[in-house]
């Protein structure tokens, strides 16, 4: 079975994973992937889980917790063997709990290019509403991509 670390940095090393997130296209070293999960573990506005169904599968966080307004920024992110089974709803609902009890959390928001079709989906199915369409907003090393930017008031 495969490490949280070696899942993890297969999943930062995916250039089509890479596109998604909309982080930056490149080959990551170990260093660098450390310090990532440095940065997100120990981040005091965020939190950070693996997740876990027979062993390591993605990660989900929320970033940018703002105590004030109740708000954090998700992201969540699977192998694609991990795809299509219920997994990641399981792991949104965790989050959402824990950050309502750690952090009385009301809103998610979340931005998600418009040619991830299948993440809209999954988060339309979730309940997120888009609340803005910025066109031509993010540059993904080649094109000007559509970002759509959604939330949801927690419950
Ligand atoms: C986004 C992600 C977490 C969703 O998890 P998932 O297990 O794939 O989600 P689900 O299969 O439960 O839901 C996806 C929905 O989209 C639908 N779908 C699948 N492929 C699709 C496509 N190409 N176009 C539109 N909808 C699609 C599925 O049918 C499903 O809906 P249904 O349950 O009503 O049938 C996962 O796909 C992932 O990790 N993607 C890569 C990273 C990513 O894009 N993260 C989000 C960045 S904002």
């Amino acid at each position: 079975m495969k490490t949280d670390f070696e899942v993890l940095a297969a999943l930062r090393n995916d250039s089509s994973v890479q596109r998604q997130l909309m982080i930056e296209s490149k080959q990551y070293n170990t260093d660098q992937i450390r310090a990532w999960i440095r940065r997100r573990t120990r981040d005091l506005k965020g939190m950070f889980f693996v997740i876990e169904s027979n062993g390591p599968c993605g990660f989900v966080q929320l970033t940018q917790i703002d105590l004030k307004t109740g708000s954090g920024d998700l992201g969540i992110c699977l192998i694609n063997s991990a795809r299509g089974k219920g997994i990641a709803k399981i792991a949104m609902r965790q989050l959402e709990k824990r950050a309502m009890e750690k952090y009385r959390c009301k809103k998610f928001t979340l931005r998600v290019l418009r040619i991830n079709h299948r993440a809209i989906s999954f988060y339309k199915k979730l309940k997120y509403k888009i609340i803005e369409i910025k066109r031509r907003h993010h540059f993904d090393g080649s094109r000007w991509r559509d970002v759509i930017f959604m939330e949801k008031r927690l419950r």
